[in-house]
């Protein structure tokens, strides 16, 4: 460990601290061991100052919970303040009797709250200086600016949300794409996979992803995302997951909002699990297998028949994407229920040319795909639906509709 160490790419703050203490630093934060370079990018760095790294942004919206997460550069016990009219309630989080401290990727959990209720809070963290068993030592609080979100009614009678897929570490075109919605207010926004190239490090997450997206709206309106194939490679892929929360703790979710049931599918990596580049550490074909098992049953339920509309998200379009083991396999496990349980919209990316697929022969839905990564080609997808009508719309990056499709339950 001590020779890894050493290897390290020499920082300015490996100065000032000694081995052993990076060492107990590292200790803390993961129970398993994993290479130097990817601890590095965990590690706290005090002498960076006592800041966030990463400001609150929302996650896992609902009627009565959402999720606060953000990062701290030292190590802190964190907390989030928030109420209708002032701040007077305080939230953090425990697990097992311990309340979350003594870390820096933060998400505290707020429940009970009100539907379709305005809520402001702010976060703040306290540095623990020193942790001895018996005396534990504060330094400074820092507290962030105070934000607004609000809550999704129980039933609302209509949703609307933005989806960006495809912008592969071009940060700039997360606030880009989003300055195209115009004034139509939206409920949350949906990431479709591919936002990185591959998983270096936590500062990558920050500055392609957290940072664009929380200046352009995410302290005060919820993102949820789901990986791309560029997701599950490089090594931080197995640390990406610590930054997101999404319903049920897994890569693939679903949810209900007011008239549509939308089903969100990680679809894996686009080439056999035994290609050579994927050196033997991947088995996506056990993963979509385990998902179509999973997304049947939410298809038998009730609540997925009744609702107006019926969509599906997943990163690799199961049709018009190639004929690469990915797309395949997809369309072997997914496009039979699909189409035994009338899914009215499916949602992608990955093949960089944007593009409405109406019903077909092959599919009796239309499949929507969002572009990207280059100027040209970066689209931004708003979605509007109501008990009646559901509609598409997808904006190229210079603004224009390239693309629209109505649906109507
Ligand atoms: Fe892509």
């Amino acid at each position: 460990m001590e020779k890894e160490l050493t290897g390290l790419p020499r920082r300015d703050f490996i100065g000032n601290v000694s081995k052993i203490g990076i060492l107990g630093t590292l200790a803390a934060f993961l129970p398993g061991s994993t290479s130097a370079e990817v601890l590095e990018s965990l590690v706290a760095k005090p002498e960076e100052g006592h800041v966030f790294l990463a400001k609150p942004y929302l996650q896992a919206p609902a009627p009565d919970s959402m999720t606060i997460r953000w990062i701290t550069n030292k190590l802190c016990y964190s907390w989030v303040e928030y109420g209708e009219t002032d701040l007077s309630v305080k939230a953090h989080n425990v697990s097992d009797g311990l309340v979350d401290a003594h870390n820096r990727i933060n998400q505290v959990y707020l429940s009970g709250l009100k539907p379709g209720t305005k809520y402001n809070y702010k976060v703040l963290s306290k540095e623990i200086i020193d942790f001895k068993p018996y005396s534990l030592k504060y330094g400074e609080t820092i507290s962030s600016d105070t934000y607004s979100f609000t809550t999704p009614q129980i039933n609302p009678s209509s949703v609307s949300w933005l989806i960006m897929n495809d912008i592969h570490d071009r940060p700039e075109s997360i606030p880009h794409l989003m300055n195209l919605k115009g004034t139509d207010d939206y409920d949350y926004v949906f990431y479709n996979g591919d936002i990185f190239d591959y998983q270096t490090d936590e500062q990558q997450i920050i500055d392609h992803m957290l940072k664009p997206s929380i200046e352009a709206f995410a302290s005060t309106k919820p993102f949820m995302f789901v990986r791309g194939n560029h997701e599950t490679r490089g090594k931080f892929r197995r640390e990406l997951k610590n930054y997101f929360s999404n319903k049920g703790d897994k890569g693939y979710y679903a949810y209900q909002w007011g008239p549509v049931y939308n089903i969100v599918l990680d679809t894996g990596e686009d080439k056999p699990d035994d290609a050579p580049v994927y050196a033997g550490i991947v088995d996506f074909d056990s993963y979509r297998r385990e998902q179509a098992k999973w997304v049947e049953e939410v298809m038998k339920s009730t609540a997925f028949k009744k609702a107006k509309f019926r969509v599906v998200m997943m990163h690799i379009p199961h049709f018009h994407s190639g004929d690469w083991h990915g797309p395949m396999h997809c369309r072997e496990l997914f496009a039979p229920l699909f189409k035994k349980y009338k899914v009215d919209m499916v949602i992608s990316g990955h093949t960089h040319k944007y593009g409405v697929w109406p019903p077909s022969e092959e599919h009796a839905y239309p499949i929507i795909i969002g572009g990207g990564p280059s100027d040209g080609n970066r689209t931004l997808i708003k979605i509007k639906a109501d008990a009646k009508t559901l509609k598409m719309s997808m904006l190229k990056d210079d603004g224009s509709e390239v693309g629209s499709y109505t649906l109507n339950s």
